[in-house]
């Protein structure tokens, strides 16, 4: 499907929905009038087959209990192979209702308190949660960065794994904020620094389908032939890549015995294993059927891309935004303009835009701001007009 289609079909308004990025944007932010660029999901509706099955359930109209059905798997274990190459065994899966309550299971079932987990920084401000909340020691590694490039800094993220006697990492892949696909020769880096020091992995894929041209994404769990998938607990959905986050359908993939029994003996403890009857039916269809949407999806956010970046580097050229190899989230450098204390006032105030803050991904990231791609481009032009209009001469 083409970006003009794709938006014809599918882009809708989502006030007065209960959606949490639009109405609550008084509760979270303070305005109700700001446009919203945060939190990650989209002004699309979902693939049509995806609606036309879950009516299809609805139609049916008992809602009972359920269990997660064989063609299930098929779909999502098909669409694993032949998108990502990863083959997936039935038996390594299990379901939670989201991948950021399975993080912290992770934490409870694989660590121990006070024992270090580890996570490269600026990342996903739930990964901090997991480790904090669960009162664990938080390792942060920061990324290294050359003009928005990021990187891993390989020889500190060891030197810490070491010195703090890291038990578990949790790896964005690809990485939210930074919008970088993680190459294989940076995946195997980090798995042979984790085996080296008995690491195990959470590897954290939610955006393993948004990647774009020129960038492959490879799940962790087949590199070198599936070398370190004894160690690699990996996490996917259909949440971001079909917008249906409020559907509460996640996979977790353990291909270790001994560690699905550590997991499986910690959720007992928890009873927490229903799957949601509608989520189910909906993610199968968007597996089975949702590949021409996607195609558009990723049409529509490349095209964003390019106009905020054409359009704020045309009128301010030492913004830094960088790369967009994955996911629909970008991620701006400001600080070349705006004094980083003053980020909310520009942002929010002057600009009227709800983003997700720098410091909220790393303490170091003061003066960045993540923005929300996945939308209907008059939007991104607003939001691109708003920034450029509002930036004030260089304070740097
Ligand atoms: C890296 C990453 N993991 C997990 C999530 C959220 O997953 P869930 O809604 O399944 O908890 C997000 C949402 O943006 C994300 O970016």
């Amino acid at each position: 499907m083409n970006k003009q289609e794709f938006i014809e079909k599918h882009a809708i308004s989502r006030k007065n929905t209960n959606s949490l990025k639009w109405d609550a944007l008084g509760e979270r932010f303070g305005n109700p009038n700001l446009t919203a660029a945060w939190v990650a999901d989209m002004e699309f509706k979902a693939p049509q087959q995806v609606l036309d099955a879950i009516k299809s359930r609805v139609d049916h109209g008992v809602f009972g209990y359920s269990f997660v059905w064989d063609s299930y798997y098929e779909a999502f274990i098909n669409w694993e192979r032949e998108r990502h190459g990863y083959a997936i065994d039935k038996e390594w899966m299990r379901f939670s209702t989201g991948i950021v309550t399975a993080l912290y299971w992770f934490v409870n079932a694989f660590t121990k308190p006070s024992e270090s987990v580890a996570i490269l920084t600026p990342v996903y401000y739930p990964f901090h949660n997991a480790v904090k909340d669960t009162g664990r020691n938080l390792v942060t590694c920061e990324l290294i960065q050359e003009n928005g490039v990021y990187e891993i800094d390989f020889d500190t993220f060891e030197k810490q794994i070491a010195e703090n006697d890291v038990k578990l990492f949790i790896q964005c892949s690809p990485h939210n904020p930074v919008g970088r696909v993680w190459k294989e020769d940076e995946l195997k880096k980090v798995l042979e620094i984790c085996e080296r020091h008995d690491v195990l992995v959470v590897s954290d894929e939610i955006h393993q389908d948004l990647v774009f041209a020129g960038h492959k994404h490879i799940p962790s769990a087949i590199i070198e032939g599936g070398k370190y998938s004894d160690r690699i607990i990996t996490v996917t959905a259909p949440s971001k890549t079909f917008n249906l986050a409020g559907l509460l359908v996640s996979h977790i993939i353990i291909p270790n015995e001994q560690l699905r029994k550590t997991y499986d003996e910690y959720v007992n403890t928890v009873n927490q294993t229903e799957v949601n009857v509608l989520g189910m039916t909906g993610a199968e269809a968007a597996y089975r059927h949702g590949s021409d949407w996607l195609e558009g999806l990723l049409a529509v956010i490349e095209s964003n891309y390019k106009h905020l970046k054409d359009t704020l580097l045309g009128a301010a050229p030492e913004l830094i935004i960088s790369p967009l190899e994955g996911t629909y989230l970008t991620w701006i450098d400001l600080r070349a303009y705006i004094n980083p204390q003053e980020t909310k006032e520009f942002i929010q105030d002057k600009c009227g835009v709800a983003i997700d803050f720098g410091e909220w991904f790393s303490a170091s990231c003061q003066g960045f701001i993540r923005i929300n791609l996945a939308t209907e481009p008059k939007f991104i032009e607003h939001i691109s007009k708003q920034i450029t209009e509002h930036l004030p001469e260089k304070v740097r």
